[in-house]
């Protein structure tokens, strides 16, 4: 208790008290003072002691648990979850944690004949080395060191006049003023929130969602509300009902082959979101890796494409479908926040890389973009569609998933009783490596029956391997009767 009792609350702050005390607690489970699965007081106790009253301590603890930072067990009270600011005190629990937890951090520990389903990250055989090369070369012939100097914060002009011109290929009208060059998406999404996000303010994300979004949401302290997802989009009641008792500044979406289910919204669904921002008031961020690969005749238009009332901040990222390591990417910025955002770039740093900047304009003026696209989709679909055969051959038809005709993964529901945690492991001993569902999801909401494999990073011959030898572990666990398995005590900690 003496680190509670050391919380200070500010009466005359705007800040509601229970936010402040989430506030408090969380950063004490930070540093590490309230540790994985310890008790927190009671909420009377926890009242008593600041002098505040039981429903501001509720809310504060429910909060904490919204974030997947504290679990209550019927009965006997509220316990911290310290998984997202781990201290090592629950490493090597068994084998497979600690995998786990650098997937959280964006890492992946691989052995040389690990499968590897779990990495959304294109193979590098399928890079344009030679032509950037060229294209390197012809900058430096043509800039010498201005290559090499600082640039503008918003980003090189003709890059982004070569980029405005390329987005009208997906319905975007914008001006080269409207955009901002960032370096990865990953960047788009910190920068938004460093400019738009101040303490304890709402966003709401689908759940499940992009890890390093929510690693984002959290660093600036906002409230992370997840609203879940469907074979068609966003739950539209469920949203509206959160809308009812929250005002997100921002909802975080991935409205074409979602990360990490790969499903896409309906036409009507895309809609009703932009009506609701207008509605609620609440501006859209919608992040766009995957639209491009499509392998169907259905078009997959942006959110952005339907965005009439300038509601929607469009991040763009080339790592998918291009090269990760080029850390190049855009945003469609609305007017009225121009200022905050460049802002925001600047402080981060400075500019994204000229010399690249320039190369990659090189790229899009020299047609050779499309091309590249061309290329990347027919390899894809070639090994979505060698995925989907293994799967229909291989797989046990209990485990259920959509093809959704484009991305770079799917996404799979065991039966009821059988843990994707498990399996995890299970594919682990035999060097496949899949994501299980506890990766992706906020407040602790994951139902442990889902997992993502993505076939980006895996090879024709190992796409039919892997999901042989996966059918064949699948097959195994799924005979063995799931009310007789206990895994309570081994896999909690990472729920
Ligand atoms: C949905 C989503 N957004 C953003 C990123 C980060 O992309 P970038 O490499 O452009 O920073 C990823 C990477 O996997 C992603 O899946």
């Amino acid at each position: 208790m003496k680190h509670i009792v050391s919380i200070q609350l500010d009466r005359s702050s705007d800040t509601p008290l229970y936010i402040q005390l989430y506030w408090h607690l969380k950063n004490l489970i930070k540093e590490g003072v309230l540790r994985h699965n310890q008790k927190l007081p009671s909420i009377r106790k926890m009242a008593a002691q600041l002098g505040i009253n039981n429903v501001t301590v509720v809310n504060a603890y429910r909060q904490l648990e919204k974030e997947g930072l504290a679990y209550t067990q019927v009965g006997s009270g509220t316990y911290i979850r310290s998984k997202g600011y781990s201290s090592g005190e629950d490493k090597d629990r068994h084998k497979g944690i600690d995998d786990l937890e650098m997937m959280e951090q964006g890492q992946l520990h691989m052995m040389p004949e690990t499968i590897n389903f779990a990495s959304i990250t294109p193979t590098p055989e399928l890079f344009p080395v030679e032509h950037f090369k060229m294209l390197i070369n012809r900058v430096l012939d043509r800039e010498k060191g201005n290559a090499f100097g600082y640039h503008e914060s918003k980003g090189y002009k003709l890059l982004r006049q070569s980029v405005c011109e390329h987005l009208e290929n997906c319905s975007i009208k914008t001006s080269m003023e409207n955009l901002q060059i960032i370096s990865g998406a990953q960047q788009g999404i910190d920068i938004v929130s460093k400019a738009l996000l101040g303490f304890g303010d709402c966003v709401f994300v689908e759940n499940p969602t992009y890890r390093g979004a929510i690693e984002v949401f959290r660093s600036r302290d906002a409230r992370i509300i997840g609203i879940s997802i469907e074979e068609d989009g966003i739950n539209l009641d469920e949203l509206k009902q959160k809308l009812h008792t929250h005002k997100p500044k921002l909802v975080y979406v991935m409205p074409n082959f979602q990360n990490p289910t790969g499903y896409s919204y309906s036409a009507d669904k895309k809609q009703k979101l932009l009506q609701l921002c207008e509605e609620y008031n609440f501006f859209v961020v919608e992040d766009d890796s995957f639209s491009e690969l499509n392998f169907t005749e259905n078009k997959a238009l942006p959110l952005k494409a339907l965005d009439t009332l300038d509601r929607v901040i469009y991040i763009k990222s080339f790592s998918k479908v291009f090269m990760p390591g080029l850390r190049l990417g855009f945003i469609v910025v609305p007017r009225k926040f121009l200022n905050n955002i460049v802002a925001a770039k600047h402080t981060t740093d400075i500019s994204t890389s000229g010399l690249l900047q320039r190369t990659f304009d090189l790229y899009l003026r020299d047609n050779l973009w499309q091309k590249h696209l061309d290329f990347m989709k027919g390899i894809y679909k070639e090994r979505y569609n060698i995925m989907i055969e293994a799967i229909k051959e291989n797989f046990p038809q209990e485990v259920k998933f959509k093809q959704t005709g484009g991305g770079l993964h799917l996404w799979f529901q065991l039966p009821e009783g059988y843990s994707a945690n498990e399996l995890y492991n299970r594919c682990l001993k035999k060097n496949v490596l899949i994501s299980p569902d506890s990766l992706f999801y906020v407040g602790g909401e994951s139902s442990d029956r889902c997992f993502r494999m993505s076939f980006a990073a895996v090879y024709k011959h190992q796409i039919k391997k892997g999901v042989e030898v996966m059918g064949n572990v699948l097959k195994d666990y799924l005979k063995e009767d799931a009310s007789k398995i206990d895994y309570a005590e081994e896999f909690s900690p990472f729920l």
